[in-house]
């Protein structure tokens, strides 16, 4: 019998699909020059210009495309409206007249208007602002970092990552240098030209990203009166904030010295600091990492994360850190599968530039965990970044047991910290200025330790032998909370022991579709567990829906 015998339509149906699959994802890089297209002829611009629509002979005009070519530019945008980058209308009266197509700016291309007088920290600050009353703010432009991202010394570094991938050295000399010559962070440091798109690039993605964070999460900043903005670049983020948060009294911007020498002058708040955070990080109240961990591998975010440890490790309250940073797999409550595998290439355009790695939550927690820390908190968003959040209470890593992975309770404030404590440049030896809060903070209360010696620090200041004993023991008792805790984070993310055998002997589904699935299941464990519990025939109307969403 001949191969094609055995097959039916199904089959042939499923050859097709995979078919296509394959183009489309082959041609993918068809969608960036789409879009690059797009901004070369400044199509975002014309739109806004227009009052956000206008019809394919005005772009055309403002293009300054000869009338020949019209119809490339009607099938760039044809290609951009299919990916949801415009929109478009046609006026069914008009149907034989393409000029008359009709094309609108969606919520994406509004980012890449260049025009958009949002472009300032005031108005993340603005957005902070107006973030308790739900008002609308005007919307950042990400065009620098969205055009960076287009470049073609960027895009040309993936033709070689398989090469690359065979080199025993590929751990030590990132991709980018391998085809450039030179390793990225050099790269920024020896070309101005360089190192001004790379700057312009991050801002703009770091207003947008701020604008969110403090309209979104102010309660992060709760209490905090001095941070440092860790690897804070020309200060675009840490303006925010201070802009946003007036409480915070003391704000930091750390970075590379030939980086924080260029830093724009005179913004109202904040102090500049020159330094290596291998080395040293400043100590305050709260440290802020923002796109900062994802640029290294983890032996050196755990490096990282220990200077962090030792910043934070004298508030007597309870040092905060705030990772601002993608957590792979993770979505908000409405976000589908598809969406959230999306972001997988993120991982991949990191690992080219700076042998950097995008995280799973699983990944980050090792490095948390060897770094000493012990809970977090992450809130995720619709968007690239998620907000992880650790505090540290009694100095040496121990942090609560009641604020565990992926719990929905926010992290307590540090706002009752004794006053002058957090303006203190360096850090408070453990115990040696009181604080009324470790008790009453709600993130505190599981912590034993915190607690009771909190309530004893009240009480006198300890001579530097009891000082001596005390910081031993903390150690010990972190390190039997680190023993006692262990197993907690590990259990949080099984997954039911009979959910592959339940969901992949439905009968109805082929393999394929069941493993789909099954694979969600296996990532979401609070679907995965309500799966489990259903009749079976809601596990089925459950299934139908699932697929139909991707
Ligand atoms: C991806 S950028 C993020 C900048 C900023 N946090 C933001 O989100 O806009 C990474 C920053 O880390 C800084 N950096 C790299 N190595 C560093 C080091 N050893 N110490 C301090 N900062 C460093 C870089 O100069 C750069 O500004």
């Amino acid at each position: 019998m001949g191969h094609q015998a055995q097959h039916g339509t199904d089959d042939t149906e499923e050859l097709l699909a995979a078919h296509r699959q394959l183009w489309c994802h082959a041609l993918g890089y068809v969608k960036s020059m789409a879009l690059k297209c797009a901004l070369d002829l400044r199509i975002p611009d014309t739109l806004d210009r227009c009052g956000g629509s206008a019809t394919l002979g005005e772009l055309l005009a403002a293009s300054e495309i000869p009338a020949s070519n019209h119809d490339y530019l009607r099938r760039v945008m044809r290609t951009l409206t299919a990916m949801r980058i415009f929109a478009v209308s046609h006026d069914p009266a008009k149907a034989d007249d393409a000029a008359a197509i009709s094309y609108q700016l969606t919520p994406a291309s509004r980012l890449l208007v260049s025009s958009s007088s949002s472009s300032s920290v005031d108005d993340a600050a603005g957005a902070a602002a107006a973030g308790a009353s739900k008002e609308n703010t005007t919307t950042p432009s990400i065009l620098p970092n969205i055009a960076h991202l287009v470049r073609p010394n960027t895009i040309s570094l993936l033709f070689s990552m398989g090469e690359w991938m065979k080199d025993e050295s590929a751990a030590s000399v990132s991709l980018y240098e391998t085809v450039h010559r030179q390793g990225m962070w050099a790269c920024v440091e020896d070309d101005a030209a360089n190192r001004a798109s790379f700057y312009e690039s991050m801002d703009a993605d770091t207003r947008l990203v701020m604008q969110a964070v403090v309209r979104r999460c102010p309660h992060v900043f709760d209490g905090i009166k001095s941070l440092v903005d860790v690897g804070g670049g020309r200060g675009t983020a840490a303006a925010a904030i201070v802009a946003a948060f007036p409480h915070i009294q003391r704000c930091t911007v750390m970075d590379l010295p030939h980086v924080v020498a260029e830093a724009p002058a005179g913004t109202a708040g904040l102090s500049f600091h020159g330094g290596d955070m291998f080395e040293h990080i400043p100590s305050a109240d709260a440290l802020m990492l923002k796109w900062i961990l994802h640029d290294w591998d983890e032996d050196k975010c755990i490096k990282i994360m220990e200077r962090c440890k030792e910043a934070i490790g004298g508030k007597e309250a309870g040092g905060k850190v705030i990772i601002i940073d993608t957590v792979l797999g993770s979505r908000a409550d409405d976000d589908d599968d598809k969406t959230c595998r999306e972001t997988y290439v993120l991982d991949l355009h990191i690992l080219s530039f700076v042998n950097g790695a995008e995280r799973e939550e699983h990944e980050w927690r090792r490095i948390f965990l060897a770094a000493g820390f012990r809970d977090y908190k992450i809130t995720h968003t619709r968007g690239i970044p998620s907000i992880i959040e650790m505090q540290i209470i009694f100095g040496a890593g121990q942090a609560t047991g009641k604020y565990a992975m992926a719990s929905n309770e926010p992290l307590g404030t540090i706002s009752d910290v004794t006053e002058g404590a957090g303006a203190s440049e360096e850090p408070c030896p453990v115990g040696t200025t009181a604080s009324g809060s470790a008790g009453a903070s709600p993130s505190h209360s599981g912590d034993v330790a915190g607690s009771s010696y909190g309530s004893y620090a009240k009480k006198r200041r300890l001579s530097d032998e009891e000082l001596g004993i005390m910081t031993g023991l903390t150690g010990a008792v972190n390190k039997l909370a680190e023993a006692v805790q262990a197993p907690v984070v590990v259990q949080t993310t099984d997954v039911h022991p009979d959910l592959y055998q339940i969901c992949m002997s439905i009968p109805g589904f082929t393999d394929e579709e069941l493993m789909t699935c099954l694979t969600y299941l296996l990532d979401n464990k609070r679907q995965g567990d309500g799966f489990v519990k259903m009749e079976p025939k809601h596990r089925v109307l459950w299934l139908r829906q699932h697929l139909a969403k991707i």
